[in-house]
């Protein structure tokens, strides 16, 4: 029983109870931020338990009573919760927050008076990157307050202000209604008629020249629509932040595990995932560098041809006269500083859905970060009229930067120009972290 619904499906052996929930019932508010029983974005309960479904293969839940966070709000009213969330502005991006609400109302069921440390060690299994927890907790804690009637519930009420009388006073978010209740579409959410499933064959080295890809054992399956690779980019390929030195796809080399080095659509993702298995790909492994003090040593290999001594960017510093400041100093520390690498660890893996509208628009449905730079990058890589590239924005599940990247968006491009058919990319969590550009 889902949601007050009996459903009664056939269900392959594994399959999760979130892709049951998610692709065969269309309720995308639970999410999949890890995969992997870490982050609790898909957090439901069963049979009134609070369960992580990506971990929970769903004959399991057989017979069971389901609850997804769409349950909480199914009237369209908001539960005391949630109002409590919309209250003390607890949702950013919003992609940990239907998950969020399930945790939080496990803790208010399981005990009506937990104080703030209980509530913390009950939502201990959910993971939040852009709020700090603060006014999570206050959420928590004011729904119990209003819960047990220490709170008024006009606690929870809009917060008055003259007409636009905005400046200096506390306002509510617009959005938080649909992260708290999961309505809001993220990408990876988005379903539309004829839709075809990407996945993407990545390179198993960090430095190899590609000697032959055979992708005809691949395109001949049942149910696979098309398979790109760099052959298929008819334009400049090429794409970055600051230099544009990033092939959609690796062209004549790969220069990282987990380099996209071919795409496969399909109908269905188990068939695109048979697909990108049968794609032969013969490498040549090359010497590889895994620290900048080696890969600026003399005699280093060299990943791209423009800088034969691996310098991308040399960003030189300087104001006033250098010499005479040092001159004139009580104290001259010299030093070399460097920063480590930082995984953004955004709790919405990326995704994006592409196709090509009735104008002969090539479209893009992602989350990027930097739409008119990637709109401008990607006409230029597919060889069109900027006119007829278009790239919309859709909610971003937490980015902080690192979705400033046209990581997949070029793949998802090709895919659709060569299908004439919508496609969809949701990327795991692996390959979030090993595919995409940090900083
Ligand atoms: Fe299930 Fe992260 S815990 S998706
Ligand atoms: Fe929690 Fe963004 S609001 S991850």
């Amino acid at each position: 029983t889902v949601n007050g619904r009996k459903v009664t499906r056939s269900v392959r052996p594994h399959q999760r109870l979130l892709d049951f929930l998610r692709d065969d019932l269309n309720l995308t508010g639970n999410k999949e931020g890890c995969g992997a029983g870490e982050c609790g974005t898909c957090s439901v309960f069963v049979d009134g338990v609070l369960m992580k479904s990506c971990l929970l293969p769903v004959a399991k839940a057989q017979g069971a009573v389901i609850e997804s966070v769409e349950s909480l709000a199914s009237t369209g009213e908001l539960s005391l919760l949630q109002r409590a969330f919309h209250k003390t502005g607890a949702s950013q991006c919003g992609f940990c927050i239907p998950g969020m609400v399930m945790a939080a109302t496990a803790a208010l069921r399981a005990n009506p008076f937990a104080d703030r440390e209980e509530i913390k060690e009950r939502l201990g299994g959910n993971i939040c990157r852009c709020t700090g927890y603060q006014k999570i907790f206050d959420a928590v804690e004011m729904a119990r307050d209003v819960q047990n009637g220490r709170l008024p519930a006009t606690a929870l009420g809009e917060i008055e202000a003259e007409q636009g009388d905005f400046i200096g006073r506390n306002v509510r978010r617009i959005d938080t209604p649909s992260k708290v209740s999961g309505r809001l579409k993220y990408a990876g959410d988005m379903v539309v008629p004829g839709m075809l499933h990407v996945q993407v064959l990545r390179s198993p080295h960090a430095h190899a020249r590609i000697v032959s890809i055979d992708t005809s054992a691949a395109a001949a399956m049942d149910g696979v629509e098309a398979v790109v690779t760099a052959a298929d980019v008819p334009g400049e390929d090429g794409f970055g932040v600051f230099v544009n030195d990033q092939p959609i796809m690796a062209r004549g080399k790969v220069r990282y595990v987990g380099e996209a080095v071919a795409a496969v659509a399909a109908v269905d993702l188990l068939t695109a995932k048979r697909a990108v298995a049968a794609i032969k790909v013969a490498y040549e492994p090359l010497p590889a560098v895994f620290d900048i003090d080696a890969a600026m040593r003399e005699g280093a290999p060299v990943l791209h041809d423009y800088a034969p001594d691996n310098i991308t960017k040399h960003i030189p510093i300087r104001v006033g006269d250098v010499e005479q400041g040092f001159a004139q100093s009580d104290l001259v520390v010299e030093e070399t500083y460097s920063t480590q690498a930082i995984e953004h660890a955004y709790l919405e893996p990326e995704a994006g859905l592409a196709y090509v509208d009735h104008d002969d628009v090539v479209t893009i449905v992602s989350p990027s970060q930097n739409i008119t730079h990637h709109r401008s990058m990607l006409a230029r890589i597919i060889a069109k009229p900027i006119s007829k590239v278009r790239f919309i924005m859709s909610p971003v599940g937490g980015g902080f930067g690192g979705k400033e990247d046209m990581i997949y968006q070029g793949m998802l491009a090709l895919l659709a120009m060569k299908t004439r058919a919508p496609v969809r990319l949701v990327f795991t969590r692996e390959e979030s972290i090993i595919s995409t550009a940090k900083r």
